[in-house]
């Protein structure tokens, strides 16, 4: 008998959903689609849009059309580049996050790391600073967690070593969370010669034993965070970084499933509970998500992101949603959107 699997509504806090700014790659409708077809009922969305949401007008006019566009719960990471922290005591309170980057990705609004304790001052204590860390400023990023009593959250784990030093982190009791994105649990640097621009992505892939270590100490790791970075081919081309992920996220993870490489409980744990308890999102009993576990080829053309492509096009899945209540409401059944889909809620930590 074809197994059914009920989960909670995953939650994903780390997805570009392009709006506003760049909406040929993706929008707050395309990309909610994408996340309600994979699974997925409440996504953080990243600041660094083509005009960076580092103002509160830009913040506001943000969430204005994620509230009409979006149809699952949406939150907001803030970003900054350390020119606005007299804004972020407002800013938080319309944010789950603030979100900086200490290497340079799509938009290039790299944080000098010396204003990083200023900046750890300066947001809500109770509220998360995410970091974009790779090899080169782990050091840096280790170093300005001493004697924190504050949450950082180290975003898409690539390697081997920058897991070894969020461990030893931890291990000393510093307030380090971290977590690893589906292309570096299931792609390598092996692949990039066959998927050529379409396995660019930053932090880039690495190598098998990297990826070895990942599986090895995933229970070291929070969470499991899609990155959703959607681009255009023209875009990918040009050399844009970064991969959708939202409808490839939970599929791959039950292939890891069925391999034995991983349980249900984790799946769940990385995706909705730790998740929700380390940004404080809500959750919601009557939200939940239907898996038929029934083979299936993923193909481009039967994706929802508007960028439509996937390095894992031509796979076989071993499951696919079938059904996602949201609030009590059917959103999505059997590939399609009820035509009244209401709007998102949108989204701030630690309320009731
Ligand atoms: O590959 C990436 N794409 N890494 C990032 O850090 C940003 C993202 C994007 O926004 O395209
Ligand atoms: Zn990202």
């Amino acid at each position: 008998m074809t197994e059914i699997l009920r989960l909670p509504g995953l939650v994903d806090v780390h997805v570009h959903l392009r709006e506003p700014g760049q909406t040929e790659k993706e929008d707050f409708s395309s990309g909610t689609r994408a996340a309600l077809a994979g699974g997925f009922t409440t996504v953080c969305d990243m600041p660094n849009n083509a005009e960076p949401i580092t103002t509160l007008e830009r913040l506001e006019a943000k969430i204005a059309l994620a509230q009409q566009k979006a149809v699952c719960d949406i939150g907001f990471h803030y970003g900054t580049v350390g020119d606005n922290l007299d804004t972020f005591a407002e800013a938080a309170k319309h944010s789950i996050g603030l979100k900086v980057y200490l290497n340079n990705t799509t938009g290039g609004y790299t944080l000098d790391p010396s204003r990083l304790k200023e900046i750890y001052a300066a947001w809500p204590r109770d509220q998360v600073v995410l970091l974009h860390t790779e090899e080169d400023t782990i050091d840096i990023a280790i170093a300005s967690l001493e004697g924190l009593s504050r949450p950082v959250h180290v975003c898409h784990m690539p390697s081997r070593v920058v897991l070894e030093k969020i461990m030893a982190a931890k291990a000393k009791g510093l307030p380090v969370t971290c977590g690893v994105t589906p292309h570096h649990l299931f792609l390598t640097e092996n692949d990039v010669e066959r998927l050529g621009v379409y396995g660019m992505m930053k932090p880039p892939l690495k190598s098998q034993a990297d990826q070895d270590f990942l599986w090895a100490h995933l229970d070291d790791i929070d969470i499991f965070e899609s990155d959703h970075a959607p681009h255009t081919h023209a875009d990918k081309q040009a050399g844009a970084f970064g991969v959708p992920n939202l409808e490839t996220t939970l599929p791959l993870l039950l292939k890891a499933r069925a391999e034995g490489k991983i349980t249900l409980e984790q799946i769940i744990d990385k995706c909705f509970t730790n998740p929700s308890e380390i940004f404080g999102l809500p959750t919601d009993d009557s939200t939940y998500v239907d898996v038929k576990m029934e083979p299936y080829v993923l193909h481009n053309a039967d994706l929802q992101t508007k960028c439509g492509w996937s390095p894992w096009d031509g796979e076989e899945m071993p499951g696919h949603v079938t059904r996602v209540v949201l609030h009590g409401q059917t959103v999505y059944e059997n590939g399609t959107f009820p035509a009244d889909l209401h709007p998102a809620r949108v989204l701030t930590p630690f309320a009731s």
